[in-house]
C-alpha cells in the first residue's frame, strides 16, 4: 500500500514509525514532514491546508491510503476533499471535525446529552459577556474563543478586571482572529488532567492508554500555555474505576450524541478529562492524536496501527480490541529557548545518532529540517525525546538521560515531566 500522512510534527512522526511496521505498507509520503520524518517517508512540499493539491497528489501517486494528522485541514473539511475524489482518508469529515473546531458546538452537545463538563455558556456579543461577567460571575472563570488557537485560546481569569481584559483580547482586539468571533465563559474545575485518546468508526470506540500533558512552558506548571512540553503514559490516576465511569456517561454517550445529530464521528476522538471531585468531566474534544501525547501512547500499543485506522473508515472496529505493553512511557519535549513566544531557527542539531537501533529509546522529530545536508531546527518543539520502560520511573529516568544525547544552541525543556509520578 502507498500511504499518504498530512502533517508535520511529532505526532506525524510518531504515526509514520507505527504505519512503517506494517508489512503491507510499501511506500509512506509525507505533506509537508520533517527532517525526522523523512528517514521514514518521502516529504512532499505541499501544505496542509492545500486540500487540491494534496487530494490531486494523492490521486496521481495512487495513494491507497491517507491520515490526516491535524486539526487545522480536519476542521476545514479536508476529509471531505478528499472523499468527493474517491481516496480513502483517515479523519472525521467538516461536520463531526467541529467536535474540536468550535467549542460552543462541543459545550451544547455535551449539555444537551447530558455529559459531565463544566457549566458555561456561549456568548458573539462582548457587550453582553462583559455584562454576564460583572452581574452573574464567579472568579476564577475560564474564557475560551470558540474556534482553533494553536491550543492557546483559553484564559483562566483570577477577577473581573482580568476577564475584562480577556474578553476584549478574544472578542475586540482578535488575538486568536476569527477563533474570537464567539467565546465560551465556563466554569473553573478543579483536579488532575488526563488525556484519553481512542478510535472511533462512527458508532463503536475504543479506547487507549490513558496520557497526560504538561500545557505549560516551565517548570512548576508556570509561564505560558504552550502545545505541550511532555507526557507520561498510562496515567496512575485513570484508574479502572474512573474508566468505567467514562465509558458510561462520557466516551460512549459522545459518540452516539454525533451519530444522532447526523455528524458520525470516524477517527480519533481525544477527550481533555479532568477528575474532578465531582467525577471526571470534559475539559475539550481534540479530532485527532494529542501532540505529544501520541508520542506516549503509540509506542505502547501493540495492535498495527493501520489495520485499527482502516476498522475506523470501514466502520468494523467492533471486531478489533486493542492492546497495550504493559510497561510505562515519558516524553520530553526539546524546544527552543523562547518558544511559545520568540525563538531563534535554523541551528544545527548534533548527537541524533544515538538513537539508531534503539527499541526503548524514541527522537520524534517536530520542528526540523535541512540546511546544507545537516539538520537544523525549524520550530518552537524540536524534538520530542522518548524512553519506554518497565515502570513510569525507569521511563522518565532513562528520558531524561537521553535528552543529554542532543545538542543545539537554544535547547530547552522541562526538568518536571512526569513529577507528578511520585505522588501516585
Ligand atoms: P483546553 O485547550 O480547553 O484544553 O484548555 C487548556 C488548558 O486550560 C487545559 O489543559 C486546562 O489546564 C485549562 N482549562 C481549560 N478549561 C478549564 C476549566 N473549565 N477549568 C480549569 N481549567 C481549565
Ligand atoms: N497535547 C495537547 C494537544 O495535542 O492538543
Amino acid at each position: 500500500m502507498k500511504i499518504l500522512i498530512v502533517g508535520s510534527g511529532g505526532r506525524e512522526h510518531a504515526i509514520a514509525l507505527s504505519i512503517s511496521k506494517n508489512p503491507r505498507v510499501e511506500k509512506i509520503y509525507c505533506a509537508p514532514g520533517n527532517a525526522g520524518i523523512a528517514s521514514l517517508a518521502e516529504c512532499v512540499p505541499i501544505g496542509p491546508m492545500e486540500f487540491d493539491r494534496l487530494s490531486s497528489f494523492a490521486l496521481e501517486m495512487g495513494i491507497d491510503f491517507t491520515i490526516i494528522g491535524m486539526d487545522d485541514p480536519l476542521v476545514g473539511g479536508i476529509v471531505d476533499a478528499f472523499e468527493e475524489k474517491g481516496l480513502r482518508v483517515f479523519g472525521p469529515r467538516k461536520n463531526a471535525a467541529i467536535l474540536e473546531g468550535s467549542k460552543a458546538f462541543s459545550k451544547d452537545l455535551m449539555k444537551k446529552y447530558n455529559i459531565p463538563t463544566a457549566g458555561y455558556e456561549n456568548f458573539d456579543d462582548p457587550e453582553e459577556a462583559l455584562a454576564y461577567l460583572r452581574t452573574r460571575a464567579s472568579f476564577p472563570i475560564v474564557l475560551k474563543a470558540d474556534g482553533l488557537a494553536l491550543g492557546k485560546g483559553v484564559l483562566i481569569c483570577q477577577n473581573l478586571a482580568e476577564a475584562e481584559e480577556g474578553v476584549r483580547e478574544i472578542m475586540q482586539d482578535k488575538k486568536f482572529g476569527t477563533a474570537g468571533n464567539r467565546m465560551v465563559i465556563e466554569e473553573f474545575m478543579t483536579g488532575r488532567e488526563v488525556s484519553v485518546l481512542s478510535f472511533v468508526d462512527g458508532k463503536t470506540i475504543r479506547i487507549m492508554s490513558s496520557a497526560q500533558d504538561h500545557k505549560r512552558a516551565q517548570d512548576g506548571d508556570q509561564g505560558l500555555n504552550t502545545g505541550g512540553m511532555g507526557t507520561f503514559s498510562p496515567s496512575p490516576f485513570y484508574t479502572k474505576e474512573i474508566d468505567d465511569i467514562c465509558m458510561k456517561t462520557i466516551f460512549q454517550p459522545t459518540v452516539d450524541a454525533m451519530a444522532k445529530e447526523g455528524r458520525p464521528f470516524k477517527g480519533i476522538i481525544f477527550f481533555g478529562l479532568m477528575l474532578t471531585k465531582d467525577g471526571p468531566k470534559v475539559l475539550e474534544y481534540n479530532a485527532r492524536f494529542g501532540d505529544p501525547e501520541a508520542q506516549v501512547v503509540l509506542p505502547r500499543m501493540k495492535n498495527d496501527l493501520l489495520t485499527v485506522m482502516e476498522a475506523c473508515v470501514d466502520g468494523t472496529l467492533d471486531t478489533i480490541d486493542l492492546a497495550f505493553e504493559d510497561n510505562a512511557a515519558v516524553c520530553v519535549i526539546l524546544a527552543s529557548d523562547g518558544y511559545p513566544l520568540k525563538y531563534e531557527k535554523g541551528l544545527p542539531i548534533t548527537g541524533l545518532e544515538a538513537f539508531t537501533g534503539k527499541t526503548d529509546y524514541f527522537c520524534f522529530h517536530a520542528g526540523t529540517a535541512f540546511k546544507d545536508g545537516r539538520i537544523v531546527t525549524n520550530g518552537g518543539r524540536v524534538l520530542g525525546v522518548t524512553a519506554t520502560g518497565s515502570t513510569l520511573k525507569e521511563a522518565r529516568q532513562k528520558a531524561y538521560e537521553a535528552t543529554n544525547w542532543v545538542t543545539f544552541a537554544n535547547k530547552y525543556m522541562r526538568h518536571d515531566i512526569g513529577k507528578a509520578i511520585d505522588e501516585a
